[in-house]
């Protein structure tokens, strides 16, 4: 018997865009939440340097928009910028309100004001931070809010596996009506139905070897808004931080931006700085130039990884704003006060994402995107450091707005069939998820990566091609896992990243290709639409064709 669930809104994922969108929603809507993973396992609540916002005398709403403008590359579409920028003291405003504690510092008048810190590509100081562990602040703050609310039910370890489009299943209306998801303690699928749905799931990094984000950044909410009908743009701007940590049993752990807007320096292995020969604002330039930068000395030199250097900060001024890094770093034997700390970049943030209009609406009437896994425009072709986090709060929140005016007078979703395990059997060859994966990864980093090349793009995109034929066979045959469902949602993102980095003909932002160093007049995003999206003469969507 297969378990079905009916809500007004399904929210996929828990990090700031999720819960956001939740707690929008919650007083006049019920509300489910699922989570892949426990609740606060998120990339979300490893961020370390802050939420950026126009707050202090001295800055301006023009000096955000003009920064995050230049460090998109011509791609940031203005007004998506300004409607962020302009959003940014209220959405802090209301973090704070939901008690999101942020740093304060005493004025000059004595009274308490919020400390602000900064980082690569802002011209002010304007991030708000919580020491170095900001995301685990705004993450901890709200789930306690989610969880006091009787409407939001839980839903812990439900992989979301496929959306219920309802022309694509044959049911009465159209567009999204809910989503199948895996309960991984249970191993069955089971059928949640509302009229609409959000995806939260953030981000895809996790297509690369080396990265600073959790494991479950598998861009499943990306794949699956493309199976079920939407455009995705700008895949190809893969943001890699310039700075995380170089240790063998320091997988994933992030130096923050902010140590570098604290004064730290970047060395190579001799200890001369360098970043002075790349970009005027050195360690302080955007961050694909940062990055690219110690790519390129790394390979120059032949070195395993740089240098970070804050030995000559105060260490009591590091002891209270980088608590976690400055302990983390000592229980690996690194004393941050005395040595430098060797770093590598690592992939961080995927700029592109699912297309939406200013409320999160996809292509799909019922469907939202929200946080990392949209494309709203306002990161184009480089993500200026802490407007991600702004980010999640000012669409999540456009979303449920969007959705209370809607839902008076919303039908509510039709009852979808049950998941069909009738042609497929469990699997007895689970080397072959483990293998695809290490593959993929391997080629996406070294084929895919900060520099690229026509021919390396090709080398990817011939392997891409024979790995998404296995994983489509073995899909079909074998009963779904979670491995198995990230594994067949990162193919199809590799996919639209190479399919997108094909298509530039240009170096922008973080796409810098040897083939085209320069960029052109006129650039465009890079939009991806399903194909063959064919309507059929009452404009509505042929299903009848396997989508690539
Ligand atoms: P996430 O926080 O990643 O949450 C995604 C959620 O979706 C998770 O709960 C996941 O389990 C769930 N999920 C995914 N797929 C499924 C599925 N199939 N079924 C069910 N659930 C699913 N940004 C800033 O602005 N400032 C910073 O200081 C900053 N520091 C960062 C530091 C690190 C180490 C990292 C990794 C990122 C940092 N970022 C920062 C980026 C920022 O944290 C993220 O972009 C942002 O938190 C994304 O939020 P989100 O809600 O969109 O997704
Ligand atoms: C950092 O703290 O360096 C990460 C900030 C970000 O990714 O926005």
């Amino acid at each position: 018997m297969t378990t079905h669930h009916a809500f007004d809104v399904i929210i996929i994922g828990s990090g700031a865009a999720g819960l956001t969108a939740a707690l929008g929603l919650a007083d006049q809507a019920r509300v489910a939440i699922l989570s892949k993973d426990l609740l606060p396992v998120s990339s979300t609540s490893w961020a370390q340097g802050g939420i950026a916002a126009v707050l202090s005398d001295d800055d301006r709403l023009e000096a955000h928009v003009e920064d995050t403008l230049v460090a998109g590359a011509g791609l940031c579409h203005p007004q998506s910028v300004r409607y962020v920028v302009e959003r940014g003291p209220a959405a802090i405003d209301w973090l704070v309100q939901q008690g999101v504690s942020f740093d304060t510092e005493a004025g000059p008048d004595g009274n308490p004001r919020f400390h602000l810190a900064q980082e690569g590509g802002h011209s002010h100081r304007r991030i708000l931070h919580a020491a170095d562990a900001t995301g685990s602040a705004v993450s901890s703050s709200l789930l306690e809010r989610v969880r006091a609310k009787p409407n939001i039910e839980l839903f812990e370890h439900f992989v979301a596996v496929d959306l219920l489009v309802q022309e694509k299943l044959g049911l009465p209306g159209t567009g999204c009506s809910g989503v199948y998801a895996l309960n991984r303690l249970s191993g069955r699928v089971e059928v949640f139905e509302a009229p609409f749905v959000v995806l939260a799931t953030g981000g895809a990094s996790k297509v690369y070897l080396y990265t600073s984000n959790p494991d479950g950044s598998t861009g499943d909410g990306i794949a699956m808004a493309w199976r079920a009908g939407c455009r995705v743009a700008n895949m190809e701007f893969n943001q890699f931080h310039p700075t995380c940590l170089f240790h063998p049993q320091a997988k994933s752990f992030l130096l923050s931006e902010a140590l570098r807007g604290e004064g730290g320096l970047l060395r190579l292995p001799s200890g001369e700085r360098f970043m002075d020969r790349f970009h005027p604002r050195a360690e302080l330039a955007p961050r694909d130039v940062v990055a690219r930068a110690i790519d390129f000395e790394m390979k120059r030199l032949g070195a395993d990884c740089l240098f970070l250097d804050v030995t000559h900060i105060d260490p009591d001024k590091l002891a209270s704003h980088f608590p976690n890094i400055l302990r983390r770093c000592a229980e690996l034997g690194i004393d941050i006060c005395r040595e430098p700390i060797p770093v590598v970049p690592a992939a961080h943030y995927t700029c592109g994402g699912i297309v939406t209009d200013r409320h999160g609406r996809t292509d799909v009437p019922g469907l939202y995107a929200v946080g990392e896994c949209s494309f709203t425009g306002l990161h184009g072709a480089n993500r200026m450091a802490s407007n991600s986090l702004l980010e999640c709060v000012v669409f999540a929140r456009a979303a449920s707005a969007d959705i209370l005016t809607q839902l008076p007078g919303t039908k509510a979703a039709p009852h979808a069939p049950a998941w069909d395990e009738s042609q497929v059997t469990d699997s007895d060859e689970d080397v072959v998820i483990s293998h695809n994966w290490d593959e993929l990864r391997h080629f996406m980093w070294d084929y895919v990566g900060i520099v690229r090349t026509n021919k390396r793009l090709a080398r990817a995109r011939h392997r891409i091609d024979l790995l998404r034929r296995e994983i489509h066979e073995y899909y079909s045959n074998y009963k779904v896992s979670n491995d198995l469902i990230e594994l067949r949602n990162l193919a199809l993102v590799a996919d639209l990243i190479i399919q997108s980095a094909q298509s530039r003909r240009e170096s922008r932002g973080l796409h810098y290709t040897l083939d085209y160093p320069d960029q052109i007049a006129t650039p465009r995003d890079t939009l991806l639409t399903p194909s063959p999206r064919r309507l059929d003469i009452n404009g509505n969507r042929d299903w009848q064709f396997e989508w690539p």
